[in-house]
């Protein structure tokens, strides 16, 4: 699969099922110098692979604090120590952590080096590892600094999944059924029938759905990279979801924070706007069947979801602004927009709607 490079005009590619051992060792043929950076759970898994010295591997921490300045400098001096040129890689093996902050660092060391995208999580699979946005957190809040910055190549093997925890699988279907809604009835249909536990299906499906989601989000980046209109319709349950990811303080998942938050958005698309019953239930029913509208709030506390949802940064006005599914795999267009603002009172009712 081919993709448009929006920066420098050039193409980049994703590729599929190579093996691990041999395209790094391909890869240190065809460059100065390479560097592998990831997380100490997959190094672990990785090890006899990892530890060989011209991969000059460096391990991060797992978990989102990873995300940090702190180890940004790290790998800057780590690959300054090594000598690292132009003529280098630096490849990013991991989860939407290690992707997000190698992009970074790829992205500003030397003023761009070539970077490799290995994603090992379904999220980095179908989300993270695709359209370019890289960075890191800071007190004040989530991925505020960062750029848009292309790697050379992505490399997507699903088998790395066998390892990754259910709790992990299940963020990465969160976004999957997102696809479902916001552009794929056919993908929709397939997650009502598949397996739930997700490895359990075949890799024949199991290799579909991610090929599916990447085709979508490349379609949807390529069209708009620096998210001015189209981009947004990857925001369908984010912006209710990142409300209450603030909430509980980030201590519950973001995918069981999507996926109540698309429930809670398919719902103000029902009442308010085209989305019909039949639709709704169905997305109901897609999301318990993955146990992704389990968790809860107060009445108290819809006053302060309402508060951070406004404090998005994706929210050019002081209304809040949504992408909204006027069916199953479409998102609404009004006045040639993929967004439409929704006022505090309407989002006020349906969240009470929720208790
Ligand atoms: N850049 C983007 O467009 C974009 C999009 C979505 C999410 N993100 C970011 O991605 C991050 C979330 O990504 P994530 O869900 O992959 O989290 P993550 O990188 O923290 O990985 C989740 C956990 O799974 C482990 N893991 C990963 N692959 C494994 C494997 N194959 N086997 C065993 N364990 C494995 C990791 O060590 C970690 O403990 C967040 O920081 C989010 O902001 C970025
Ligand atoms: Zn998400």
């Amino acid at each position: 699969m081919k993709i448009k490079n929006h920066i420098h005009k050039e193409e980049y590619k994703i590729e599929f099922d190579k093996d691990l051992k041999k395209y790094l060792s391909n890869l240190n043929q065809r460059y100065y110098k390479i560097s592998v950076i990831t997380d100490e759970n997959i190094y672990k898994i990785y090890k006899n692979i990892l530890n060989k010295k011209y991969l000059n591997t460096i391990k991060i921490k797992p978990g989102e604090k990873s995300k940090s300045i702190e180890n940004k400098i790290m790998i800057e001096k780590k690959l300054l120590k090594l000598k690292f040129n132009r003529k280098s890689v630096i490849v990013a093996l991991g989860g939407g952590v290690v992707g997000d902050l190698v992009g970074f660092v790829a992205s500003t060391f030397l003023r761009g080096i070539d970077l490799i995208q290995i994603p090992t999580s379904l999220v980095a699979m179908v989300d993270s590892s695709i359209g370019g946005k890289t960075g890191i957190n800071n007190d004040l809040g989530k991925n505020l600094i960062g750029t848009f910055y292309n790697p050379k190549k992505i490399i997507v093997n699903s088998s790395f999944l066998k390892t990754l925890p259910e709790s992990e699988l299940r963020q990465g279907l969160a976004e999957i059924i997102k696809y479902g809604v916001i552009y794929d009835l056919r993908l929709f249909k397939l997650l009502e029938k598949i397996n739930i536990n997700f490895m359990e299906n075949s890799n024949q499906i199991i290799n579909k759905i991610i090929k599916n989601c990447i085709a979508i989000k490349v379609k949807v980046v390529e069209e708009d990279f620096k998210e001015t209109d189209k981009r947004s319709i990857l925001n369908f349950g984010h912006t209710v979801g990142h409300g209450l990811e603030k909430l509980y303080s980030y201590k519950k998942s973001h995918g069981d924070c999507i996926g109540l938050g698309m429930a809670i958005e398919a719902s103000i698309a029902n009442k308010y706007f085209d989305l019909n019953d039949e639709s709704l239930n169905k997305i109901y029913k897609i999301l318990d069947r993955f146990a992704l509208r389990s968790i809860r709030y107060s009445s108290t506390q819809i006053k302060s979801i309402i508060k951070y949802m406004e404090l998005d940064k994706k929210n050019k006005t002081n209304k809040i602004t949504f992408s909204l599914p006027n069916k199953i795999g479409s998102i609404m267009l009004k006045n040639k927009k993929h967004t439409i603002e929704v006022s505090k009172e309407k989002i006020n009712t349906v969240l009470k709607e929720f208790l």
